[in-house]
């Protein structure tokens, strides 16, 4: 069966969360979720599996507006996003900055999701594969493998998320299959997702590549009936 992480970023109003919970308390164990870190505890006394879609460089107690590795386990935290684009370039965060947070959620024994992913000009100019390289060995070959217990690297091309496009299945088979051999070549036990625009309309199609262990789902995430949907096409275990 394939893993489903869902991703709702900042699209969710608090009145959205009741909801959201109440319907998708049944389906909720196909899945993580990453919600707003002001709606986690909705989810977490619900019996949801949360993560959280960002944490702080460093656990000190005066950072104001930051939220610690110790302290997101505190509510029942289980993962974090670490290096997803959007953070990248919107908040700057440079390896050094992914590496601090590795850490952290290393030391503090939460899974982690490392997003990685080349831009259209990247793609266009077919770098994708020393983009990738670049992004993977920047962090993995800094951080204390030995702490790794529970890791996906998420492949999300920057120019499908949110677009409505996606890699044809045999880029995604081909790109997965290569960092699959960095993980091996370097002794990292890790899953692959895929994301960028995966919805219930291409999650059966997508689900078929072998080589992806499950996905990381952005937009449709915040509309439950899609969830739903989703959950019952991945867990049909003949996909
Ligand atoms: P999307 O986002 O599904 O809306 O494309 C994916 C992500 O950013 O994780």
């Amino acid at each position: 069966m394939k893993k489903l992480m869902l991703n709702q970023k900042s699209g969710l109003k608090y009145s959205d969360i009741e909801t959201y919970v109440t319907k998708l308390k049944s389906y909720q164990k196909n899945f993580v979720v990453f919600p707003s870190s002001i709606y986690i505890n909705e989810f977490v006394k619900s019996g949801y599996n949360t993560g959280i879609q960002n944490i702080a460089e460093k656990t000190a107690d005066n950072q104001t507006g930051e939220i610690t590795a110790p302290q997101a386990i505190s509510i029942g935290v289980k993962s974090v996003i670490i290096g997803h684009s959007e953070r990248r370039n919107n908040q700057n965060e440079t390896s050094e900055v992914l590496i601090n947070k590795f850490g952290e959620a290393l030391n503090n024994k939460l899974n982690i999701v490392y997003c990685i992913g080349e831009s259209l000009v990247e793609y266009k100019m077919k770098n994708t594969n020393t983009v990738l390289f670049n992004e993977l060995d920047e962090v993995l070959s800094k951080i204390d493998k030995s702490l790794i217990k529970n890791l996906y690297i998420a492949y999300e091309p920057i120019w499908a998320i949110g677009s409505g496009m996606t890699p044809t299945t045999l880029e995604i088979s081909t790109i997965t299959a290569y960092i699959k051999d960095y993980l091996s070549n370097n002794n990292i036990k890790a899953g692959v997702l895929y994301g960028g625009s995966v919805n219930d309309k291409n999650i059966e199609e997508l689900s078929k590549i072998e080589n992806v262990d499950g996905f990381l789902v952005g937009g449709a995430s915040n509309d439950y009936n899609k969830v739903i949907k989703m959950c019952e096409i991945v867990n049909d275990s003949t996909k």
